[in-house]
């Protein structure tokens, strides 16, 4: 495929590019195996030798190109599927820690990334510390250890909305010698792309914008392949140190910059098997298609519905990133030139049964776990998603009780201000 092609035509175009005679639109290849008539042939997949197709768990031909679309949308070298965003982060992750490391993540993060640092990987043997990501560099600076393997963050957070600086992330991880992972879900590469910023390597859960309709459940990894592993061999053994589980091969002898991709595929994915349906990489790749001529809408939609409540008095208090009042304004303006997403915090006067029967009285605006497609939807954090959180953990992922997320979408904003009107009137 040609270089340098906009977005809007990567969105539609990358990563599938039928031969001869073959199907215009990604095949769903629903298969798990894939014949070969020669046995060294198969042999030489197994070994690394030879790229192509023998498992479904591992690759898939449909998959495949659905991830190239994204890793070429996001800049970066690979990317991997996975059947979840959950398993996105957590591969992530788990590819550079193991049992006895540490690593330093953002507090502002959605509330089952939290839960999986701060519970279920505590229980592998690997801990994070949270930061506050407003925090001065040296404050940042005081969390890592020698230990240290990665810092992380969230473009936009879920769901208090908030900006990350990515520059000061990505300066305070690279004087530590560990890459940074970023979480890209809310901004999608269509209004960042957190690689041009410093960033290592970048996550997502698809199953929001960029599948945009609900559809499927779906995670991804991509990596820019910038970061230098061997520089810092002794703290990345799994990339850097022969690897037993596959015949003693080294990952960035063999691999170079793909290293940190080949593992991800060929050690995780192989031993822990998180793989999309095909089917499912199928759809996200139709809702990938009209990326670009979506996020516009989910930004105005947005803009006019904080301008909205904002001007409300019943509301007490708006965060949305587009607002020049919004203390997130400038960062927002340097890393989301073109717009943020369509996902809005807010908060009304008054106390949880206040909040509690403005949703009951939505009539279009519906109540649903998801966020970040393409029917408004709201969801109040503290009783449903995070509702795992204690009042102190809510706190420290600055999530107030009183925070209702909107998630506006691609309907006609006159429609959904005036449903928010009325049940506002009915308080
Ligand atoms: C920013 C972010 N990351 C990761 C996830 C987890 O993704 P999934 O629900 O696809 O497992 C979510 C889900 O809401 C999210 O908002």
């Amino acid at each position: 495929m040609k270089k340098n092609l906009k977005p809007g035509t990567l969105c539609v175009q990358a990563g599938w590019q039928p031969k001869n005679g073959e199907s215009r639109v990604v095949p769903i290849v629903q298969s798990t195996t894939f014949k070969y008539d020669d046995s060294d042939e198969m042999a030489m997949l197994f070994d690394l030798k030879k790229e192509g197709y023998f498992y479904t768990r591992l690759l898939n031909p449909t998959c495949d190109a659905v991830a190239k679309k994204i890793a070429a949308l996001e800049g970066g070298i690979g990317a991997m599927l996975t059947s979840s965003g959950q398993a996105a982060n957590f591969y992530a992750v788990f590819n550079i820690c193991s049992a006895g490391d540490h690593f330093v993540t953002s507090n502002e993060i959605y509330g089952g990334t939290y839960n999986l640092f701060g519970v279920t990987l505590k229980k592998l043997g690997i801990e994070c510390t949270f930061v506050d990501q407003e925090a001065s560099e040296e404050e940042i600076q005081a969390a890592f250890r020698p230990n240290t393997k990665l810092l992380f963050g969230e473009t936009i957070s879920n769901p208090g909305c908030k900006v990350l600086d990515i520059e000061k992330f990505a300066r305070i991880a690279h004087r530590n010698g560990v890459p940074l992972i970023v979480d890209n879900t809310f901004a999608t590469p269509i209004n960042c792309r957190p690689f041009e910023w410093g960033c290592d390597i970048v996550t997502h859960s698809t199953t929001k914008y960029m599948d945009g309709h609900a559809t499927q459940v779906g995670g991804c990894v991509v990596d820019s392949g910038n970061f230098d592993w061997d520089s810092h061999a002794d703290k990345y053994p799994g990339l850097c140190t022969p690897d037993e589980s596959y015949h003693g091969l080294t990952y960035t002898k063999t691999f170079g910059k793909m290293a940190y991709m080949t593992k991800l595929v060929a050690q995780l994915m192989r031993d822990l098997g998180s793989a999309p349906a095909p089917q499912n990489s199928f759809l996200l790749n139709l809702g990938l298609e009209t990326l670009h001529l979506r996020m516009p809408q989910h930004c105005r939609n947005a803009q006019r519905v904080a301008e909205f409540l904002s001007s409300d008095d019943r509301v007490a208090w708006v965060h949305y990133s587009g607002l020049e009042s919004d203390e997130y304004h400038e960062l927002a303006k340097k890393y989301l030139p073109n717009g943020s997403c369509g996902v809005l915090a807010f908060g009304l006067k008054g106390d949880r049964d206040t909040a509690v029967k403005f949703m009951d009285s939505l009539q279009l605006v519906s109540i649903v776990t998801h966020v970040a497609d393409a029917r408004t939807c709201i969801l109040h954090p503290a009783s449903h998603t995070h509702r795992q959180l204690s009042e102190e953990q809510l706190r420290e992922a600055g999530i107030a009780p009183d925070l209702m997320r909107l998630s506006v979408g691609i309907e006609d904003a006159d429609d959904i201000i005036d449903d928010i009107r009325q049940a506002l009137d009915k308080l």
